[in-house]
């Protein structure tokens, strides 16, 4: 008999990094110490008032006291077809829709319905911290493609097909990207996604940053420049980002209907409906107008300017400009192994540590997104404290000797 107490399985998993450093950001917070929190990974406005609206009439209404489809309402699944319609020109049945708790629960979901042991699923870096856990739980190898600056943090054609192997199942595409804030131009992302068509590569297309972009970058969706990979494809989406609702946990699927139809049985077992009033927030979100989030767009592009030239007048510290998302990634590699006021940190996540310490300021080391050497900071927070903060690292990164 095993004496494990823990499965080796979920044993293997690691802290999210990501919120481990917010988590403790707000208790060095709580104890009285002014740390300003770069980490976060969500809008620091409310959500709008006509979604909280919807929420609270919802909780008034005994049908959403109770169970619905395990795969969402059918009007919330409609209205993200019309969404998915409106904001990326991708025609969809309501039956390729699963409504999921949160983004990250449609990862899940879809690394459970299409790897097999042993699939092996490209991913390139800096990635979102979490794939990689979701693709091992499901038995699937993560083949890590690093990317630098020097590509502005985008991954080439001509390195995806020299890591194909036969035992290629997936790609995982994600731009606007968590944590570079890169966003690749249309005739790449046709390409990347021609390449898949033509050696039988799914391709999971995380699409939650679609509506922040800066400067003129554009968000396209990979099945709607590519037809043919729709058979191929899963499209992963939620309301967090673009509606300032991370707490309500909503998000969606699609994909074609065998895979969500799969998807949706071991949700039915695991989870089934997610929360109803939730979900009627969402409804009332996605078949809403973009305003909320043209606002939050104003705010984060000005944001993503004064970050950008704050740390790059920053000695040793070089960063490209934010183009989606909410994140700008540095490279702090110039600073590592030099004294910084009686300290020698010879990692990100050493120098990350310090910086809390020392100047009370709160980044995440690029190790958690597989980038050694980097850090990511949030821009999703207030002027005064984004000032303050990038001018703390400032002030304590420029005693390096
Ligand atoms: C790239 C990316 N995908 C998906 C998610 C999941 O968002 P949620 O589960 O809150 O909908 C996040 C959240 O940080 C993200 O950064």
């Amino acid at each position: 008999m095993s004496s494990e107490r823990i499965s080796r399985r979920v044993g293997a998993i690691t802290e999210s990094a990501t919120l481990a450093v917010d988590a403790r950001a707000k208790a060095l917070k709580a104890a009285g110490e002014p740390v300003i929190g770069f980490g976060a990974g969500e809008p620091d406005f409310s959500t709008p008032d006509h979604i909280v609206e919807a929420a609270v009439a919802a909780c008034r209404d005994p049908r959403n006291h109770r169970y619905t489809p395990a795969g969402g309402l059918p009007e919330l699944k409609e209205a993200v077809a019309a969404k998915t319609r409106r904001d990326s020109g991708y025609e969809v049945l309501p039956g390729q829709i699963l409504i999921t708790n949160g983004g990250k629960h449609a990862v899940y979901n879809t690394f459970q319905a299409l790897l097999n042991p042993g699939d092996e699923v490209l991913l390139p870096a800096p990635y979102w911290t979490t794939y990689p856990e979701p693709i091992a739980l499901a038995g699937g190898r993560t083949v890590v493609l690093p990317t630098d600056e020097s590509t502005g943090f985008r991954v080439s054609v001509d390195q995806l097909e020299a890591a194909r192997t036969p035992a290629t199942k997936a790609l995982v595409f994600v731009s606007p990207s968590n944590p570079t804030g890169a966003v690749y131009p249309e005739d790449e992302v046709r390409a990347i996604g021609e390449w898949a068509v033509e050696h039988e590569i799914w391709v999971m297309t995380d699409e939650i940053y679609e509506h922040l972009t800066y400067d003129g970058h554009r968000f396209t969706s990979m099945p709607t420049l590519v037809p043919e990979l729709a058979d191929r494809c899963v499209v992963v989406n939620g309301v967090a980002k673009t509606y300032a609702m991370t707490g309500w946990r909503v998000g969606w699927m699609i994909g074609p209907a065998d895979v969500i139809k799969a998807a949706t049985n071991l949700q039915s077992h695991a989870t089934s409906n997610v929360a109803n009033v939730s979900q009627r927030a969402a409804l009332a979100a996605v078949a809403g107008d973009l305003d909320a989030v043209e606002t939050m767009r104003a705010a984060f592009t000005r944001r993503a300017d004064t970050m950008h030239r704050m740390l790059s007048d920053i000695p040793g510290v070089t960063c490209l400009r934010p183009q989606g998302a909410f994140y700008a990634f540095p490279s702090f590699t110039a600073l590592l192994g030099r004294d910084i006021g009686g300290h020698r940190p010879t990692s990100t996540i050493e120098l990350a540590e310090l910086v809390l310490e020392h100047a009370n300021v709160a980044i995440v080391p690029g190790e958690a997104f597989g980038a050694p050497g980097y850090a990511r900071l949030s821009f999703a927070l207030a002027d005064d404290d984004l000032t303050e903060g990038i001018s703390r690292l400032a002030e304590f990164l420029g005693r390096a000797a």
